[in-house]
């Protein structure tokens, strides 16, 4: 067997969820490697829907399942998505779930900053989650963290929390609320400090496991778009969201990564502000919205919508270097007489075939768009390829030339019955 990537491809909420539970079955480990709780994957099992925020999808089917040290994490929004997933009925325990000691913590200080930077943006907000991620990783780079290790330690983690808190009280200073004490926090870390325990691992014995599986399934959070360097910057998430971050937050070094299936969603969806071509702000936007349920999972917010944009993910497939990837919510587009796709960009006369980073050149996108004939037909009963209707045959068949990629796995519907595999190696 061998190591698989899922990485999302677009602006995130891609259906990497309901892709790795499906796969995970086949695989010994389920590992997350970047971001937090700032995700939030929908998982659909016969009448259950679970939404995994920072617990790895492999979970659902108890798989082996870890935290890896690239992963900023809010220790009581870990136990309380643990009790709620509990509440479902599964049973989350350390024997099955670790959490590497060199991850960096997010404290309720990350969270107020990340709001209180928010608010004061106004209008050009990001648009984040308001979960903290950011600032933990600010942390995180200027070696302010509070890693998981220092908690074991009363000594050094007061020192930590005093060199945090010099940093964090200048900011909170400046913006006019109030400082916060190294005992103010060590009774927040208190609740957590003993029941974390237990599922803390040393980085080095994750690498020890993991080496020793078979196969691993290396799990993205976020997109493509929405990776720190090569998103639509600086509207994005504040970690690197594409392959090459597996090597390092895994904890499994670069080795780790062998084969990467990409998650493409067959329209576009955004969650938060930033630059969006093909967005549709008439009446096919919201009939995507409406058909294909574009709730974020996370803060509840309607997601944006538009049409497939080949020019958007050209770059995120290479970066990834996603040779095939999962076509996902097919079936939204059932409802549509027309579809279209963007193949590229028309900016002032000249043609780009992918994004440029000056935010100057945004505004003045034209999507150079391809049309076809919808289906209007159901394909959620659809078991094969042959089974889809002409159309939808020709709509996939388009994306896999347009964007230099082969469609391994269809989804079309939300559990894990509505998978077509088109590829042995998935079977
Ligand atoms: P993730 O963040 O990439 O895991 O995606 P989300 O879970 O945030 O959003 C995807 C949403 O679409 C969830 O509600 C899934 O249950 C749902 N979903 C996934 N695949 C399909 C599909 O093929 N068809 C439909 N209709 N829904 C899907
Ligand atoms: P999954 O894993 C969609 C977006 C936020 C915001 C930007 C920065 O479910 O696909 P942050 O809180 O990370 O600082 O917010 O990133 N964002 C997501 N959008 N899906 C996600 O995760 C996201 N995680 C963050 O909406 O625009
Ligand atoms: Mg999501």
């Amino acid at each position: 067997m061998t190591n698989v990537t899922i990485i999302g491809l677009q602006w995130g909420d891609e259906g990497k969820g309901k892709i790795v539970d499906f796969l995970s079955d086949k695989f010994d480990a389920v590992v997350r490697f970047q971001g937090g709780h700032n995700a939030g994957h929908t998982i659909k099992v016969g009448d259950q829907v679970y939404k995994l925020s920072l617990l790895p999808s492999g979970l659902i089917r108890n798989k082996f399942s870890v935290i890896g040290s690239g992963v900023v994490v809010d220790a009581a929004a870990f136990f309380s998505e643990i009790e709620r997933i509990e509440a479902q009925g599964l049973k989350i325990s350390p024997e099955k779930l670790a959490i590497a000691d060199n991850c960096c913590l997010i404290l309720s200080i990350h969270r107020e900053l990340d709001q209180l930077l928010e608010a004061q943006k106004g209008e050009n907000k990001i648009g984040t989650t308001g979960r903290g991620i950011g600032p933990a990783y600010e942390d995180k780079a200027g070696r302010r963290a509070i890693r998981i290790c220092d908690l074991f330690n009363d000594e050094i983690l007061r020192e930590r929390l005093k060199n945090l808190l010099f940093y964090h009280n200048l900011l909170r200073k400046s913006l006019g609320v109030e400082e916060r004490s190294v005992d103010d926090l060590i009774v927040e870390l208190n609740q957590i400090r003993t029941k974390i325990k237990p599922f803390v691992r040393s980085s080095y014995e994750i690498l020890q496991k993991l080496t020793s599986c078979k196969s691993v399934m290396f799990e993205g959070a976020q997109g493509a778009l929405l990776d720190v360097g090569f998103g639509t910057y600086p509207f994005v998430t504040s970690s690197n969201t594409i392959a090459a971050q597996v090597g390092l937050g895994s904890c499994m070094g670069s080795d780790a990564i062998q084969k990467t299936l990409g998650i493409l969603k067959a329209y576009t969806t955004r969650v938060g502000s930033g630059p969006f071509p093909t967005e549709l702000n008439d009446e096919a936007g919201k009939m995507l919205r409406e058909a294909g349920n574009e709730i974020g999972t996370v803060t509840g917010r309607t997601r944006r919508c538009g049409w497939f944009d080949a020019a958007l993910v050209r770059h995120s497939i290479k970066m990834s270097n996603a040779k095939e990837i999962a076509l996902t919510k097919l079936d939204v587009l059932d409802w549509f007489k027309k579809i279209k796709i963007c193949v590229a960009y028309k900016i002032d006369g000249k043609i780009y075939e992918y994004l440029p980073q000056s935010i100057d050149l945004w505004d003045k996108i034209e999507p150079i768009y391809q049309e076809f004939d919808g289906w209007l037909a159901k394909t959620s009963d659809a078991k094969t390829f042959d089974e889809l209707p002409q159309n939808a045959q020709k709509y996939i068949k388009k994306i896999e030339e347009i964007c230099g990629v082969k469609v391994s796995i269809l989804s079309n519907g939300a559990g894990r019955n509505n998978t077509i595999i088109l590829d042995e190696f998935y079977k």
